[in-house]
């Protein structure tokens, strides 16, 4: 397998063609951006460690039957993943409140919510990811109502499990964003990766609001010590993924 040429490049990531039409590979870059892209700057190793991250998470949630698009890791930020016809869609889990939905409906910061919120969001830069209703869903054919129960049933799974994992070793996660396609099978896999970059997630042992902060509101916040947190997570994860195995 040899990467062959360039597929897409968005702003964590490269795609690249193989000779294998129906596989892709994933470079994952040290490139950060928030804010839509009006926030820019780099995470030193941050590739390596959001590869490395979402290699343990994609297989244990596939050991546990979650239908993802992970194949293998040939490099350490670079994974071989199915091509799938992705979804423009952010699926966004929050189990407390923080970021927008507190800025959106004044929830205070650190809300835990009675049960987990799902919410959609079209992932369309030019129109700044929008949340979507699901009538606006149906209206712009992005998903169709039996993708729509699919999508929500398996982002309350995916949370399930990945909460579980995240409480082994000793964090809180907070919320994350999930991508999914379809598959030549006309199968919905989950896509994209699971990091620091896209879940928040708090240090159980720290109350101070920003000193628990273990992810990417540390760049977006200007926190500080950005790298270290992300390889306190690769830390944990890679132990808690030894201790189940
Ligand atoms: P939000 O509170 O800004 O809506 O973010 C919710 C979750 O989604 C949080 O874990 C960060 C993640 N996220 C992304 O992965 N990509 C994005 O572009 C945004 C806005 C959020
Ligand atoms: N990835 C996003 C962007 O720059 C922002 C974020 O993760 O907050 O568009």
């Amino acid at each position: 397998m040899s990467a062959q040429s360039l597929l897409y490049e968005g702003k964590a990531k490269i795609i690249y063609t193989t000779d294998d039409p129906e596989i892709v590979l994933a470079h994952f870059k040290d490139d950060a951006t928030a804010f839509n892209a009006q926030k820019r700057g780099s995470i030193s190793g941050k590739g390596e460690i959001n590869c490395t991250i979402s290699t343990a998470l994609f297989q244990y949630l596939e050991k546990l039957g979650i239908p993802t698009h992970f194949i293998d890791s040939v490099s350490p930020n670079q994974m071989r993943v199915m091509r799938l016809r992705i979804l423009p869609l952010e699926v966004v889990v929050r189990n407390i409140a923080a970021g927008s939905l507190c800025q959106q409906t004044g929830l205070p910061l650190g809300t835990v919510l009675k049960q987990p919120l799902v919410e959609f969001y079209y992932k369309n830069d030019a129109l700044g990811d929008p949340l979507l209703t699901r009538d606006r869903l149906l209206l712009l054919e992005l998903a169709t109502p039996e993708q729509i129960a699919q999508l929500q049933q398996l982002a309350l799974q995916i949370n399930q499990y990945l909460s579980d994992f995240f409480k082994k070793c000793g964090i809180t996660l907070v919320d994350f964003k999930l991508e999914f396609g379809l598959d030549s099978q006309g199968q919905l896999r989950l896509a994209d990766e699971i990091s620091p970059d896209t879940c928040r997630l708090w240090n159980q042992a720290d109350t101070d609001p920003n000193n628990r902060v273990m992810d990417k509101d540390r760049f977006r916040r200007d926190l500080g010590n950005v790298e270290d947190a992300y390889q306190q997570v690769l830390k944990l994860v890679l132990a808690q993924t030894a201790n189940q195995d």
